[in-house]
């Protein structure tokens, strides 16, 4: 079950996070490793007997030198994680100027379509593409305009693909993951990770690995049958609103009103 047992597989942004607890879980389920990211981390090489290609998502033949890489090097090629992904920088629309916007669009957003492009030509029929989008690309918050804008845009082309590419019985999917415990949230103060905790029905943020355990399922031959899904990994997030938040909005109100 979920076996990857022999399947190639490049994973972009697997140096850190997500894309590196997705590459130590599929070297330990049978995969065949093509491991890019634009800083290079050995570690994550020796740790997986993977082969690490340096690569600028944002540059198209960047990509496509990976893609060919993995199929030279492995013969074939099965899986693609387009992950790789910054958070850029974050402010109200009326702040957003055009460089910042452009950074974060030309790594989340064409790390993917480049992803798709060149992974597409090589990938074997039956094979699978799962692009790391997020929650913020479902619903949004105030001041992450150019973020929301560009995962929005990677479940939009995960749809397209996964209508263009359904002949060849190839899936693409994409996942919608909260907030994780990974280096990309540096900036986030604890203030604001406290405050995400307490809005998550589960009471706290979610960890690389959590999702690592997502990308494999959707790797694997056991989710056949899905494809063209945004998929949400939030801590019950998009449910609805939590007892923590309840409890919490009603121990205020209960401080206003009077005695
Ligand atoms: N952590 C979260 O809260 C969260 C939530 C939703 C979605 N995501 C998405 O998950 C993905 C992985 O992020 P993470 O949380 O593991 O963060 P991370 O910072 O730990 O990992 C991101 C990796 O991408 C690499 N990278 C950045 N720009 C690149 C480029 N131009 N080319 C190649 N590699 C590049 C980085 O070097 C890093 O290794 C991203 O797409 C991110 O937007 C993260």
């Amino acid at each position: 079950m979920f076996s990857l047992k022999d399947k190639v597989v490049v994973i972009t942004g697997a140096a850190s996070g997500i894309g590196l607890a997705t590459a130590l879980r599929f070297s330990k389920a049978g995969a065949k490793l093509v491991l890019a990211d634009i800083s290079e981390n050995n570690d994550v090489e020796k740790a997986t007997g993977g082969i690490f290609v340096k690569t600028d998502v944002s540059s198209e033949k960047q990509v496509q030198n990976l893609m060919e890489t993995a199929v030279s090097h492995f013969g074939r090629l099965d899986v693609i994680v387009n992950n790789a992904g910054i958070a850029g920088t974050m402010g109200e629309i009326a702040d957003i100027e055009q460089a910042a916007f452009d950074l974060v669009q030309n790594v989340n957003v064409k790390g993917v379509l480049w992803g798709i492009k060149h992974g597409a030509k090589h990938i074997a029929d039956g094979g699978s593409i799962i692009n790391t989008a997020s929650y913020a690309g479902l619903s949004s918050f105030p001041g992450y305009g150019s973020y929301t804008a560009s995962k929005s845009a990677v479940i939009g082309l995960t749809k397209t693909a996964a209508l263009e590419l359904a002949p060849r019985g190839i899936r693409v999917n994409c996942i919608c993951p909260g907030t994780i415990d990974t280096p990309i949230n540096v900036g986030a103060g604890e203030l604001e990770l406290a405050l995400t905790s307490f809005l998550t029905p589960l009471g706290r943020i979610g960890l690389p690995e959590e999702v690592a355990s997502l990308i494999h399922f959707l790797a694997s031959d056991d989710s056949s049958y899905m494809t063209g899904l945004a998929i949400p990994i939030e801590g019950g997030v998009s449910a609805g609103i939590g007892l923590g938040i309840i409890g919490g909005l009603c121990e205020m109100l209960e401080k206003r009103s009077p005695a």
